[in-house]
């Protein structure tokens, strides 16, 4: 089986950036082996730290989050990095052509129940000059590479460079990844959708309807039944849609006035689109595509509806409906 390396080497990367790209899933490595010692190395639990977004950090979040800054900070192709448990960008050399956000371990409050997790990375490339939080706003369209790590019962990492979407698992005894999808295909038609229905009665109008009816099934105008699945870890999610298909969101709604939408932009939905997009799949806000997105700042939030194409199409008709002469849901 082709290594990770190897698979670099055919799609013709450049040196730098398969370099980086090895960092990173070198890291995963060292990321699985803690999350697998779990409760054996005292890495449960809580911290009393928050987060810039107000978040309780968790004892691996703060882990995961240095292993990656140190790998990053030896790492010379890397200008500066951007982290869902950092404040501010970090800057981490003067030469490096590219810059990069992650999600050091997403899905964190899976982490005490022994349930799925995952590391999410975007690559961009680094403006000319000096670097600041402005180098990082830019659009998901112009990510060099997108990947996430899943740690489930095997590890396994979804990569793209542009050139579709490969998945490798790691080989436990050689820590090498090793090829083992070399071209991820979302189906088009799906019959599983993927969201926290206990928000339902926050969501927009047009995701109402849109799961109210997926919910009648055959009787419903959808004319099908569907089948429901929400891990509350967006990279088990996304990889199930990698897998067999199916539709996610976590859409807009108004629980918090003051946070609409859930999912980080830079650490979550643009990677997650490439990745989707360069499977055959769609991603979306419900009114834009993700990767045409202008950010205005690292850590800002959007809504994400992603998966199988013809069922994201199918979601985004009902957002162009106007349900403003209808009664509140
Ligand atoms: O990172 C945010 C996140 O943990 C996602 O991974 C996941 O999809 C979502 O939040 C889970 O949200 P909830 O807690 O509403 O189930
Ligand atoms: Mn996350």
């Amino acid at each position: 089986m082709q290594t990770l390396a190897q698979t670099l080497k055919q799609q013709a990367v450049s040196p730098a950036l398969s370099q980086l790209l090895l960092t990173l899933a070198q890291s995963s490595v060292a990321i699985s082996q803690a999350v697998r010692h779990g409760a054996l190395a005292g890495v449960l639990g809580a911290t009393t730290q928050e987060n810039v977004q107000g978040e309780t950090q968790k004892k691996l979040d703060v882990i995961t989050n240095e292993m990656l800054k140190d790998a990053l900070k030896a790492e010379s192709t890397v200008r500066a990095l951007a982290s869902e448990e950092e404040d501010h960008i970090v800057e981490v050399g003067d030469i490096g052509e590219f810059l990069v956000c992650f999600d050091p371990l997403d899905g964190s409050s899976n982490i005490d129940i022994n349930s799925l997790v995952g590391t999410i990375f975007s690559v961009l490339p680094a403006p000319e000059g000096e670097i600041s939080e402005q180098s990082f706003l830019q659009k998901g369209s112009e990510q060099l590479a997108a990947a996430y790590v899943l740690y489930g019962p095997s590890t396994m990492l979804a990569l793209t460079t542009g050139q579709g979407v490969q998945l490798f698992t790691l080989n436990p005894d050689s820590g090498e990844y090793l090829l083992t999808n070399e071209a991820v295909n979302i189906p088009k038609d799906t019959a599983e959708f993927a969201i926290n229905m206990s928000n339902q009665r926050f969501w927009e109008a047009p995701m109402q309807t849109y799961i109210a009816d997926l919910l009648l099934g055959k009787i419903g105008p959808r004319e099908k039944s569907f089948n429901m699945r929400w891990i509350a870890a967006m990279v088990g999610d996304v990889h199930r849609v990698l897998s067999r298909g199916g539709i996610f969101t976590y859409p807009t709604d108004n629980k918090n006035p003051d946070k609409p939408y859930k999912l980080r932009l830079m650490y979550e939905a643009n990677p997650m689109a490439l990745l989707v997009e360069q499977a055959g799949g769609k991603a979306s806000t419900g009114y834009q595509r993700i990767l045409d997105i202008q950010p205005e700042q690292i850590h800002q939030r959007v809504a994400v509806i992603l998966g199988s194409a013809n069922e994201v199409d199918a979601c985004l008709e009902y957002h162009q409906q106007d349900y403003s002469g209808e009664p509140e849901l």
